[in-house]
């Protein structure tokens, strides 16, 4: 059934799921180092417009597997349906990757053809990340969680089908990196879109996923997949979280 949102849009395609099974990723032998087998048997779809969250511990495959899914790896055995959601598809990295010699406002621009008519959203996106002051600034003159704020503002004003993650709030503190989830949770409640958000921290993956897909170390494979249920008030609540939390990962 097509929801409100995607008569209003025109978009079909939003009724279809991503559909994504990585049969074998393997490294090729580097040097001394012996070939790696990464990835195997990774085979799932994700619900357009859910957030799933990709978690597992540090060095399991999980960045191989969302560049897999970004298309800026196609070495691997398997198969990749993005439908027509995969034209409109947006990646924000664990680095900020803002261009040094660019104001905040141009680095957003710069994710827009020029004379496209969301170039006219910005000054409102850059209100809603709290960013309406540093328009005008370079990224060197902001912290690292407003260079965050600038990467989602960056992501979002593309209006994405697709929105991919690789732990994009990473060495923050804990209140900032806090006010950024909350950020990215709003955002997605006022244009949502399909997530893939890569994690290790198991408190952020239950915060934020309607969806939890865990792989399991070595040779990655899926250990789990399950629902979150949360209420969106819920997740703001850290005990409702870590209750969540102790639920899904009491098997792992
Ligand atoms: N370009 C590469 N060449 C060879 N090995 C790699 C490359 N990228 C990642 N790996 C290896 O693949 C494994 C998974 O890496 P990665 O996907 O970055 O893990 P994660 O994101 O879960 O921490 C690691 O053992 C890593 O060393
Ligand atoms: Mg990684």
């Amino acid at each position: 059934m097509a929801s409100v949102v995607d008569i209003a849009k025109g978009t079909a395609h939003a009724g279809r799921p991503i559909k994504v099974e990585v049969k074998r990723k393997v490294f090729p032998p580097v040097g001394d180092r012996e070939a790696q087998l990464v990835l195997r048997d990774v085979a799932f779809e994700v619900a357009p417009r859910s957030f799933l969250v990709v978690t597992g511990p540090s060095g399991c495959g999980k960045s191989t597997l969302l560049n897999i899914i970004a298309g800026l790896d196609d070495d691997f055995e398997g198969q990749l349906d993005l439908g027509p959601a995969g034209d409109r598809l947006t990646y924000i990295f664990q680095s900020p990757r803002l261009l040094p010699w660019r104001t905040v406002e141009e680095n957003i621009a710069l994710a827009l053809p020029e004379g496209d008519p969301r170039l006219a959203r910005i000054p409102e996106m850059l209100a809603r990340v709290g960013l309406a002051q540093a328009a005008n600034a370079y990224p060197e003159r902001l912290s690292l969680g407003m260079q965050r704020r600038a990467a989602l503002a960056r992501g979002f004003i593309v209006e994405p089908e697709i929105l991919l993650m690789d732990e994009p709030f990473v060495s923050l503190d804990d209140p900032t990196a806090q006010s950024l989830r909350e950020l990215l949770l709003e955002l997605w409640h006022s244009q949502p879109t399909t997530v893939i958000f890569i994690t290790h921290d198991r408190a952020e993956a239950i915060q934020l996923g309607t969806r939890i897909l865990r792989l399991s170390p070595g040779q990655a494979s899926v250990a789990q997949d399950a629902e979150v249920a949360l209420s969106d008030a819920e997740r703001r609540d850290r005990s409702a979280v870590l209750r969540e939390q102790n639920r899904i990962f009491a098997a792992a």
